[in-house]
């Protein structure tokens, strides 16, 4: 199993180009498959969440052409709408229930295997189910773990969302695309990735006002068409080499962002002490001295987001002063503590609030990648760690961010993924 080996102490310095956004790419995939017409799509990022769900539409009879690293070309018009869209892996990831929607909406018929993705709590999907309902569909759970929609018409429905939910907005967008009539969505997700679908779901003919507010109209069409649409840039991503500047005390410079998706993270950045200027698709965020301390609460965009917090956590464990991290949107989302404890954090979890009291440094130390994002976590508190750490469970991480270690290694860390006991020595024998 890969592992990845760091030797931490430095601190990062230059220029990273970001890629396009897997949780954008994730639903604009699943929609391309509702015309018959061929979709070029670009900038989407190469990892291994959207690999399986490329496999996954293929799988079903969909025509995935490679046009480069970041470019597709796909067809849905040989897709048998019979067919269960199942495999192991469309079982671990998160974003194979947007087929749902994109199935029901195109054919009136999905049956998709439940989706997986990290485990940070309770991740019920009643509100997709609901939403599907209220369209006219029929939705049942049949074996092995499927969910089965069908609808004989799908009719647009006035829905209130009973949480802020970002795949349940997206998959109620994209099965009401097709619906007859007009479907309103109430207390809308707003994250930038949901007005990323709404704009694709456009580009190929669908009629969908509101995206970014918390009421979305969407006016059903008969009919999409091909179209070619480049991806948003990974605000996660962005925000993730932002964090590990500022841990490492380095100065990096992110390029390929909208600055404007990052508002919330550069604020918290700013508030703790750091330098951060923007370009119009650039932030460069630097650090010289020690940071201070702060709270942050996870919200839904326009809020600090989730997919942050562990990532912050790892800031605040070295600033100076007590922090509190409240989380607001996943139940059990501070399970990578205990790993960060062992580089020597001091947090204390009471519930879904962690305490934490900075630290002058973190120690080196073997650790386990619990998810994606906490997985990233603990990549920027081994770099911000004096001594060799070395990091398993990996696959997490390469879920969602493309060339990550090539990516630091630019920035000066330094990182190896490592396979063997040869590697590992190869590794030390050359940072040594
Ligand atoms: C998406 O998950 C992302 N995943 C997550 O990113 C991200 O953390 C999350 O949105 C919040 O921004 C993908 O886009 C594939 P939600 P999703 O529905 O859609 C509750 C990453 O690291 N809820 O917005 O599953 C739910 O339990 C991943 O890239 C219901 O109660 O999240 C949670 O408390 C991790 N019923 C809250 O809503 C439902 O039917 C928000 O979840 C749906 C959700």
């Amino acid at each position: 199993m890969a592992h990845y080996m760091i030797k931490g102490g430095t601190s990062l310095v230059g220029e990273v180009e970001i890629a396009g956004a897997k949780n954008a790419a994730l639903p604009i995939i699943a929609a391309s498959v509702m015309t018959n017409e061929t979709v070029i799509i670009d900038n989407v990022p190469d990892v291994s969440d959207i690999r399986a769900l490329l496999d996954a539409i293929r799988s079903i009879g969909a025509y995935v052409e490679k046009i480069n690293r970041h470019s597709f070309k796909i067809n849905g018009s040989a897709i048998n709408r019979q067919t269960a869209v199942d495999n192991e892996y469309v079982r671990k990831i998160r974003g194979s229930y947007y087929l749902i929607g994109a199935l029901l909406g195109k054919y009136r018929l999905a049956t998709v295997a439940l989706p997986g993705g990290c485990d940070i709590g309770l991740r019920p999907i009643d509100q997709h189910l609901k939403g599907f309902r209220a369209l006219g569909a029929d939705v049942r759970f049949v074996p092995p773990g499927m969910a089965r929609a069908e609808a004989e018409r799908l009719v647009g429905s006035h829905i209130y969302m009973d949480v802020v939910s970002v795949g349940a907005t997206c998959n109620i967008m994209l099965a009401s695309s097709m619906a007859e009539g007009l479907t309103i969505i109430e207390n809308a997700a707003k994250e930038p990735h949901v007005v990323d679908l709404a704009n694709f779901l456009n580009s190929m003919g669908a009629r969908i006002k509101g995206a970014g507010t918390d009421v979305i109209r969407i006016n059903g069409v008969d009919r999409l068409h091909g179209t070619e649409y480049s991806i948003i840039p990974d605000q996660i991503e962005a925000g993730t080499f932002m964090m590990a500047a500022a841990a490492t005390k380095g100065d990096v410079t992110i390029r390929n962002v909208i600055p404007k998706h990052l508002e919330s993270i550069s604020a918290k950045l700013l508030e703790v002490g750091c330098q951060i200027s923007e370009e119009d698709d650039a932030v460069r965020v630097a650090a010289a001295k020690r940071l201070g301390r702060t709270t942050v609460k996870t919200l839904p965009y326009p809020g600090f987001p989730t997919d942050m917090q562990p990532q912050m956590t790892v800031l605040l464990g070295l600033s100076n002063g007590t922090s509190i991290v409240t989380e607001s949107i996943f139940e059990s989302r501070f399970k990578y503590t205990d790993e960060l404890t062992k580089m020597g954090a001091q947090i204390r979890v009471e519930g879904n609030t962690a305490i934490i009291e900075g630290v002058d440094s973190y120690s080196a130390a073997y650790v386990k990648a619990p998810d994606l994002r906490a997985g990233a976590a603990l990549v920027i508190a081994a770099m911000a760690a004096e001594g060799f750490s070395e990091i398993s469970d990996i696959h997490y991480i390469e879920r969602g961010y493309e060339d990550f270690t090539e990516k630091l290694k630019k920035l000066g860390a330094q990182i190896d993924r490592v396979e063997t006991e040869n590697d590992k020595r190869n590794f030390k024998f050359r940072v040594s």
